[in-house]
């Protein structure tokens, strides 16, 4: 049970300083905090947009793509894997954290090695969202598209491990679901593509979007599913510049957004959680709406002087439109 907990808190740990620490100009690596690797699961399999995206979309056709300095500035080698952060991306530092490996690679475009295949990798799409229109706008992978790559990537574990220990990995391991960000931040608020949605409703149909994706992953075999909620998407740098006037506010439209969907997404979690529709099933729903907003308000209490950097002012922590091209600017 204690570390259980532990695990979780680790989990948002990893999750919160990388989503903050991403932007490419302002960055070091995010503190170490305790391991809790007591039930350290085979292997860590993640699908999400590019607070997870490990170099997937280098293997697209899209401009959401960030293999080009300054991205990798701090990644061992100043590598640009593709990642869009300057050094590791939250799904490394849990991997990492679970005791698994340093890094979680991408599935798509790296020669994926027995070890690779044993321990898990990344599906996820920098620029996706549980709305599959939010994918298709800028020519990244669904999250659909995402779970039929899984699909292939457990054949390809069964060559490796045999079908009887295939399933038991797939049974047993951790699985992180980071998206959502983009279909508010650029579907909803920035393209006119849904607005014949009301913003309640739009969120609604998320949400349902989100519940069925947790039911195929279930279907494929995953049964301890991590599920993060939306950051305050109103005090992210690009949604600043967009909305947040000449003082580049946080937008309090779109934190509400964040905070509707959040409520929405986490009952409809704690609805589904080990019920008979999807029977031993392990949901947890991850916070990183509070503990982001925390960090925002109060950057001195988390060591961050308040950045004014220019080459700040257009990175974004969450793309819009094309992140890396603005970043690049
Ligand atoms: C747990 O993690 C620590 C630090 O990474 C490591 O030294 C230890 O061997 C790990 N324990 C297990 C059981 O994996
Ligand atoms: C960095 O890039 C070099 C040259 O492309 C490659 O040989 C090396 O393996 C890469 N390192 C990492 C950590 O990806
Ligand atoms: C789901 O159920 C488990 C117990 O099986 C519990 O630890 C966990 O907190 C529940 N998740 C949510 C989101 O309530």
């Amino acid at each position: 049970m204690a570390s259980k907990r532990a695990m979780s808190r680790s989990l948002l740990a990893a999750i919160a300083t990388a989503v903050l620490i991403r932007r490419v100009c302002c960055a070091a690596d995010a503190p170490a905090a305790a391991p809790a690797n007591q039930t350290r699961p085979p292997a860590l399999f993640v699908f999400g947009d590019s607070i997870v995206d490990p170099g997937n979309n280098n293997a697209l056709t899209t401009l959401i793509r960030c293999n080009f300095p300054p991205y990798g500035q701090d990644f061992p080698g100043h590598n640009a894997t593709g990642r869009f952060s300057n050094g590791r991306v939250p799904s490394d530092i849990l991997a990492s954290r679970l005791g698994i490996k340093e890094y979680l690679p991408a599935y798509l475009g790296t020669e994926l090695s027995d070890f690779d295949l044993l321990t898990g990798v990344s599906f996820a799409s920098g620029g996706c969202g549980f709305d599959p229109l939010t994918a298709e706008l800028v020519s990244v992978l669904t999250m659909d598209n995402q779970l039929d790559l899984f699909k292939e990537y457990k054949g390809k574990l069964e060559r490796v491990a045999g079908a009887r220990r295939a399933a038991e990995i797939v049974a047993t391991s951790v699985y992180m679901v980071v998206t959502g960000t983009d279909d508010l931040a650029n579907t909803y608020f920035t393209t006119p593509f849904r607005r014949d949605y009301d913003l309640e409703p739009y969120i609604e149909f998320v949400v349902g979007c989100a519940s069925d994706f947790i039911k195929k992953l279930y279907g494929h075999g995953a049964r301890r599913i991590n599920i993060a909620g939306a950051p305050p998407i109103g005090c992210v740098p690009s949604q600043r510049t967009n909305a947040g006037g000449l003082d580049r506010d946080c937008v309090p439209l779109y934190n509400q957004a964040s905070v509707v969907l959040n409520a929405a997404l986490e009952k409809e979690i704690k609805r589904l959680n080990g019920s008979a529709e999807l029977p031993g099933s392990v949901l947890k729903y991850i916070d990183l709406y509070t503990p982001l907003l925390d960090m925002i308000q109060r950057p001195a209490a988390y060591g961050e002087p308040h950045r004014t950097d220019p080459k700040c002012e257009s990175a974004t922590t969450f793309p819009n439109r094309s992140p890396c091209s603005q970043d690049s600017r």
